[in-house]
């Protein structure tokens, strides 16, 4: 086991030393910090603005800026070139604004010197606002007015999903989840009660409560019976909600639930190829703003959870993953797709020179970057990206879906069998295996030293236990 461990390692080195060129990224991110879901409309407040400014001011010192660490290939670092970006959110106060205020610190206004223009009379324009620069936003359809509702399911109008999501509220999981947290609810309906009434309080809320009372703790100062909503219990909410919501968005059993992180995938290949297809000429650098219920989908459906057990959790506000297409051989003419790589980066919370993204393996991979193809085989085994894939394996039948082919052998792929190269379940269960015993012993040894907080362990380890016990389930058959 320990020498697995050390080839993960082991692989990831030569990677970060050998010379690369970045060709094309996608980055999926989430909004800043905004008011409450149940004060609709919910907005992006100033800190949220700061926030996802100060997350593209790091990304382009990643990858525009003429200084940036990953630069990539042929990107203009100053004056943006409108082919080369494509900017896409939801209409959506929070997420349309997050991602207006995120490419402002991507292409900061240029001054006045390269913000001008001299017409054919000799007259010299300057653009407003210091050489301020204008980037189109696509609208994507899904998630529209995500964030003024509290039922945030990624593809709301996908009936299967809906079907699916709505049947975790008849689960046994749910159930005893309801069932045992209902005191610790109804001991904060003091707290609660300007929105949530004691009939309101318990599980079934699990994300709004602690939406209401995690902006409260950010901006309000006057929170009523504020000596019961301590750190512990704010950690608790937070841990529950987690659970909550990462059952709505994934169900190993019921794929379809997790309809939005298939959708996401789709576009990712989908732009990257297009970055390869156009030898990277268009579409150099995409970047979408979206909601947490397509992180944890996708982060479910990528095996990510095997990885690092945090990822079960809700991404924190402007939390990004970013997929970067890199090559270590000649980046000129544009390689083959035999020498393409891509590397999968996430950070939880908003990236800065002091808070940087991580490089993860995919797909339960034992390497923090795989081939082209590799990637494509994974992220097909439950992409969806035609009209047509995507009626199928909804169930829909009428409005766009009335006119698409839907009969068996089109579109779909969802729980095909796909590529055959990814990584074995032997080596998914053991890496998953190990981070889960030593996130396991490290929480124990933190119980041991801090017997306080019992409320926050019952929770929080029965997740963890249940992940450790799928994959002992695994070591054993694996007979490791
Ligand atoms: C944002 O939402 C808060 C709380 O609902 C509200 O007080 C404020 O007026 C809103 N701001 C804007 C610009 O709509
Ligand atoms: C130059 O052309 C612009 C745009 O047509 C016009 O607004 C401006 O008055 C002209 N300047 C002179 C000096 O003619
Ligand atoms: C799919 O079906 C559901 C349930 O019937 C419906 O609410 C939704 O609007 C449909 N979506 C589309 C895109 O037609
Ligand atoms: C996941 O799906 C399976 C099969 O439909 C079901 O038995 C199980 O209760 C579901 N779990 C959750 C948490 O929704
Ligand atoms: C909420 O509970 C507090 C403390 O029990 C009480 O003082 C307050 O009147 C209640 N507010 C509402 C709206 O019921
Ligand atoms: C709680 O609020 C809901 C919706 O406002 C209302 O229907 C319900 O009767 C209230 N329950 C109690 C116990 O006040
Ligand atoms: C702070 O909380 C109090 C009590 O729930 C509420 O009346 C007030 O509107 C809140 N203030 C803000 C800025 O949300
Ligand atoms: C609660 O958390 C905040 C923010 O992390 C911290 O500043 C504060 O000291 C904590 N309070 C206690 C009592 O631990
Ligand atoms: C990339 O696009 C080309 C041309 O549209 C297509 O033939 C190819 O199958 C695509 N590759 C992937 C991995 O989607
Ligand atoms: C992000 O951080 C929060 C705590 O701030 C944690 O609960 C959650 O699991 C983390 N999510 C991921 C995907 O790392
Ligand atoms: C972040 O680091 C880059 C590269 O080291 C540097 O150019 C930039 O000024 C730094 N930005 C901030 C806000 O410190
Ligand atoms: C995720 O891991 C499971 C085994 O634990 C495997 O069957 C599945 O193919 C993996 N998914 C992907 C996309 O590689």
């Amino acid at each position: 086991m320990q020498s697995r461990l050390l080839a993960l390692f082991a692989c990831a080195i030569p990677l970060s030393q050998a010379a690369e060129t970045v060709l094309g990224v996608y980055l999926f991110s989430r909004h800043g910090d905004r008011t409450a879901k149940s004060t609709p409309p919910a907005n992006l407040t100033d800190l949220g603005y700061q926030e996802v400014f100060t997350s593209g001011t790091y990304y382009r010192d990643r990858y525009v800026s003429s200084s940036a660490s990953s630069k990539i290939a042929g990107l203009n670092t100053d004056i943006v070139k409108l082919s080369q970006i494509a900017a896409s959110a939801p209409l959506d106060n929070v997420l349309m604004s997050s991602a207006q205020g995120f490419l402002q610190g991507l292409y900061p206004p240029v001054g006045s010197t390269l913000g001008q223009e001299t017409l054919r009379n000799d007259t010299v324009v300057h653009a407003p606002l210091d050489g301020y620069q204008l980037i189109p936003i696509q609208t994507v359809t899904s998630g529209t007015g995500s964030e003024d509702s509290a039922w945030l399911q990624g593809a709301g109008n996908c009936a299967n999903a809906i079907v699916s999501s709505n049947n975790y509220y008849s689960s046994p999981e749910y159930k005893s989840m309801y069932d045992s947290t209902l005191d610790f609810y109804q001991s904060l309906v003091p707290v609660t009660n300007a929105t949530f009434n004691s009939s309101q309080a318990n599980f079934k809320n699990a994300y709004t409560i602690f939406d209401l009372l995690n902006v409260a703790s950010i901006h309000n100062s006057s929170i009523p019976s504020s000596d019961l909503l301590t750190n512990s219990t704010l950690d608790q909410l937070r841990t529950l909600a987690d659970n909550h919501e990462y059952n709505l968005g994934y169900n190993s059993s019921d794929s379809i639930r997790a309809i939005a992180g298939s959708t996401l995938a789709a576009q990712v290949v989908q732009a990257l190829n297009t970055t390869i297809t156009s030898a990277g000429k268009t579409a150099k650098f995409s970047i979408q703003f979206g909601a947490y219920a397509s992180f944890q989908s996708f982060f479910g459906l990528a095996n990510l959870t095997q990885v690092k057990p945090d990822f079960f959790g809700v991404p924190d506000y402007t939390s990004s993953m970013a997929f970067e297409l890199f090559t270590t051989a000649a980046p000129t003419p544009f390689p083959a797709p035999e020498d393409l790589q891509i590397r999968f980066l996430f950070h939880n919370g908003t990236t800065s020179n002091s808070s940087t993204p991580t490089a993860y393996p995919l797909f339960c991979g034992n390497s923090l970057a795989m081939s082209w193809t590799d990637f494509t085989n994974g992220m097909n085994k439950f992409a969806i990206g035609s009209q047509t894939g995507w009626c199928k394996a909804c169930g829909n039948s009428t409005g766009v879906c009335a006119s698409a082919d839907t009969s068996p052998s089109s579109g779909a792929k969802m729980g095909s069998s796909g590529g055959s190269s990814g990584p074995s379940k032997a080596v998914c269960g053991v890496i998953g295996a190990l981070v889960t015993l030593v996130v396991i012993l490290s929480i124990e040894a933190l119980l041991w030293l801090f017997v306080v907080r019992p409320k926050r362990r019952r929770t929080n380890t029965s997740s963890e236990a249940s992940v450790a016990r799928e994959n002992e389930g695994k070591l054993k058959v694996d007979g490791a």
